[in-house]
C-alpha cells in the first residue's frame, strides 16, 4: 500500500469511530467530536499533500535509460544486442555480386518515380490496358512509387549510351525496392525487391541472355539447374519470355516442378529509340525478377510477409 492508500484507510477507520459517539454520555460527546474532527482534518491535509506529490513525480522527466528490471538487481552492464543486416540485403548483395563478376555495373533504383519512366518510356501506349497490369500506388502529386525496377531502363540506356560509341556494350543491373497495391498474403507483398538487368550491344542475341540468366541462377543456388522459357507479354520487350527454373531436389522440388523466376526479352526497338539509340544498329535484352521469391526458395521460407514484418524471431535466424 502506498502512502495515499494508507491515509485513506486511516480516514475510513476514523469515520467508523464516529459511530461510537452514541455510546458516550452526552457531556462527553462534544469533546469527542472535536477531537475526531481535528484528527480528520490532519489526515485530509496529508491526503492533499500526498496527491500533490504524486502529480509532481508524474511531471518529472523520465530517464528512459534507467534500469527497469522489476525484481532483478541492476546488472553490471546493460544487456545489449547489436542489430544485423536484413537477410534481404545480404541476399541482394550476393545477387549483385554474381552479376558484377560477369562485368555488370550496378545502379540502385528510385523509390519514387513518375508516369514517364513507369510507362511512357517503356513503350506502354497511352490508355493501353497493359498499364492496368501494374497496380501502382500514386502520391497526391501524381508521382509513382515504382511497381518494377524497369522504371530505370530508360535512364540506364541514356546514361550509358556513350559506351556504344566507344565500342563497348551497355551492361547494368538495377536492384531496388518496388511497390504494388496488392492484397497481401503469403505470396504477395505490397513492398518487395526486384533486380533488373539491361544489356545492349551491336550483336547480342537471345542466346546470350539465356546464357547469362542460367549462369546467374546456377551460381545463386550453387548447382546445375534445368531451365525453361515460355512466351510472355511485356510492352518493352519483343519477343518477351517468362524464364523458369526446375525447383532443385535439394530445395524440396520434384521433377517437372518449374517455377517462374523472372520476365525477360529482347528490348523493344521503340524503347531504344526513345532513349536515343538506333535500333537498326544495336540490339539489347533485359530482364527483371523478384528477389524475395529467390530468397524464399533458397531458405525454404513459406511466407513473404516475414521480410517486411520486423519480426525479431525471424530476423535472428539469419
Ligand atoms: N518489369 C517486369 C515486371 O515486373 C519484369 C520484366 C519483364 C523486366 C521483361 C524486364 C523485361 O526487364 O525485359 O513484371
Amino acid at each position: 500500500m502506498n502512502n495515499l492508500e494508507e491515509l485513506k484507510q486511516e480516514l475510513k477507520d476514523l469515520n467508523l469511530q464516529a459511530a461510537k459517539m452514541r455510546d458516550l454520555p452526552p457531556e462527553k460527546r462534544a469533546e469527542f467530536g472535536r477531537d475526531l474532527n481535528r484528527k480528520k482534518q490532519t489526515i485530509l491535509d496529508k491526503i492533499e499533500a500526498a496527491k500533490k506529490a504524486e502529480l509532481d513525480i508524474a511531471a518529472e522527466p523520465i530517464d528512459v535509460t534507467a534500469w527497469c528490471g522489476v525484481n532483478e538487481p541492476m546488472p553490471e552492464f546493460y544487456p545489449t544486442e547489436l542489430g544485423s543486416k536484413h537477410p534481404l540485403m545480404t541476399e541482394l548483395d550476393r545477387v549483385v555480386g554474381i552479376y558484377q563478376l560477369m562485368g555488370f555495373d550496378v545502379i540502385e533504383s528510385r523509390q519514387l518515380d513518375d508516369e514517364y519512366h513507369m510507362f511512357d518510356s517503356l513503350n506502354f501506349p497511352k490508355e493501353h490496358p497493359a498499364r492496368d497490369g501494374y497496380d501502382t500506388f500514386r502520391t497526391e502529386e501524381g508521382l509513382i512509387p515504382p511497381a518494377h525496377t524497369s522504371t530505370m531502363q530508360h535512364r540506364v540506356l541514356k546514361a550509358y549510351k556513350n559506351n556504344l560509341d566507344l565500342g563497348k556494350p551497355i551492361a547494368v543491373v538495377v536492384p531496388g525496392r518496388v511497390f504494388r497495391n496488392e492484397d497481401v498474403d503469403a505470396t504477395h507483398e505490397h513492398t518487395f525487391y526486384q533486380c533488373e538487368g539491361v544489356y545492349v550491344s551491336k550483336d547480342c542475341t537471345m542466346g546470350d541472355m539465356l546464357g547469362i540468366l542460367r549462369e546467374f541462377f546456377e551460381k545463386y543456388y550453387e548447382q546445375k539447374l534445368n531451365i525453361r522459357t515460355q512466351p510472355g507479354y511485356f510492352p518493352f520487350t519483343e519477343p518477351s519470355l517468362e524464364f523458369m527454373i526446375e525447383k532443385p531436389k535439394s530445395l524440396g522440388g520434384k521433377k517437372g516442378d518449374f517455377l517462374e523466376m523472372l520476365g525477360c526479352g529482347m528490348i523493344h526497338p521503340n524503347v531504344l529509340k526513345i532513349a536515343g539509340i538506333d535500333p537498326t544498329k544495336y540490339h539489347g535484352f533485359a530482364w527483371g525478377g523478384g528477389i524475395d521469391r529467390l530468397v524464399m526458395l533458397r531458405y525454404g521460407l513459406g511466407d513473404v510477409r516475414y521480410f517486411e514484418s520486423g519480426n525479431l524471431n525471424f530476423l535472428r535466424e539469419f
